[in-house]
């Protein structure tokens, strides 16, 4: 006879227990969903994966197996769900945010990485290979949790690495998430490093702030929650900091060196005017995963 899944293995089916993870599960979707949370079923299951200290597939299994969580585990998921409803961002409630093969330290006072820069460093990884070169050195400008450096350091072979993060409250993440990678960590302006490094760099990677003052985000995780400093790019159309970022990661680059740079879709064409104007060649667009036009590199003659 076929065992009857709501007791095989785990712990006991409570059967219509008040803490049953699917009837927790799907209230929970619904609340996110009625506060109108862009990913609200990703999202219920990220935190109850992050109650129970589980993965996603586990949750799966034991959702199917009619499994319950403990009074305790409803009560935080309960309280997670409400203020996850509040739109505070999953990354701060977790204190955890995705990239690449990486899983950073992220909270309040620092940005939250994003899935659309997984695709800047691919440019800038692809670049090391196609060059096979056996040292590279790299570094990240306006490093925030220092996603981009630290998926340098672990993905580009035998790289040297420097994160450079200007904010007081950005930095302990940086140091958190890099330095144990051996990426040398920079508390300083970005568009204003040591001149013993410049000429120095096979790859300049950067994702600074670049949106418009004009153009304040609509979603509350951002625009309540990320920092000022990581969003607004300064000036009328948001690229005075991406400007000055250009202009040093010129010095920094030697001969053939590549820079690549995020930005907004909508300013694909000004970016590449900026990295015309800094005396880059070789202009290059990229888009990310979803197709849209978010990065821009060139090369240092
Ligand atoms: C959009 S966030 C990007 C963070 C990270 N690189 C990422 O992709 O997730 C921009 C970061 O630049 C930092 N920043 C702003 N102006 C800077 C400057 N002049 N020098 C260095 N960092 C700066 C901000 O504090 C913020 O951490």
């Amino acid at each position: 006879m076929a065992p009857d899944i709501s007791t095989v293995g785990g712990a006991p089916s409570q059967g219509a227990s008040a803490f049953q993870i699917a009837a927790l599960r799907r209230a929970g979707i619904a609340q996110l969903a009625a506060a109108s949370v862009p990913s609200p079923m990703a999202d219920v299951d990220l935190l109850a994966c992050f109650v129970l200290g589980i993965e996603r597939a586990e949750l799966k299994l034991r959702e199917l197996r009619g499994e319950s969580f403990s009074a305790f585990e409803a009560a935080k998921f309960n309280d997670l769900l409400a203020a996850r409803a509040t739109r505070i961002p999953l990354q701060h409630l977790t204190g955890q945010g995705y990239f690449r093969y990486l899983t950073l330290k992220v909270g309040p006072g620092v940005f939250s990485p994003r899935p659309e820069t997984e695709s800047v460093v691919q440019v800038g990884l692809d670049f090391l290979a196609e060059q096979r070169l056996e040292n590279p050195r790299c570094v990240d400008l306006c490093s925030g949790s220092g996603a981009i450096a630290a998926a340098l350091a672990t993905e580009a072979k035998n790289s040297t690495v420097w994160a450079v993060e200007l904010s007081d409250d950005a930095i302990g993440y940086t140091r958190a998430n890099c330095e144990p990678l051996g990426v040398k960590v920079l508390h300083q302006d970005a568009a204003d490093l040591p001149a013993a490094l410049e000429g120095t760099m096979d790859l300049v990677v950067s994702n600074p702030p670049y949106i418009p003052p004009n153009a304040v985000p609509r979603e509350p995780e951002v625009r309540e929650h990320d920092p000022q400093m990581a969003l607004y790019g300064l000036g009328e159309d948001g690229l005075q900091i991406p400007r000055a970022i250009t202009a040093q990661a010129m010095r920094l680059l030697r001969p053939g060196g590549l820079f690549v740079m995020e930005h907004a879709e909508v300013q694909e064409h000004s970016a590449a005017q900026l990295l015309r104007d800094a005396g880059f060649i070789s202009i290059a667009g990229h888009q990310d995963l979803t197709g849209r036009a978010r990065s821009t590199s060139g090369m240092a003659p």
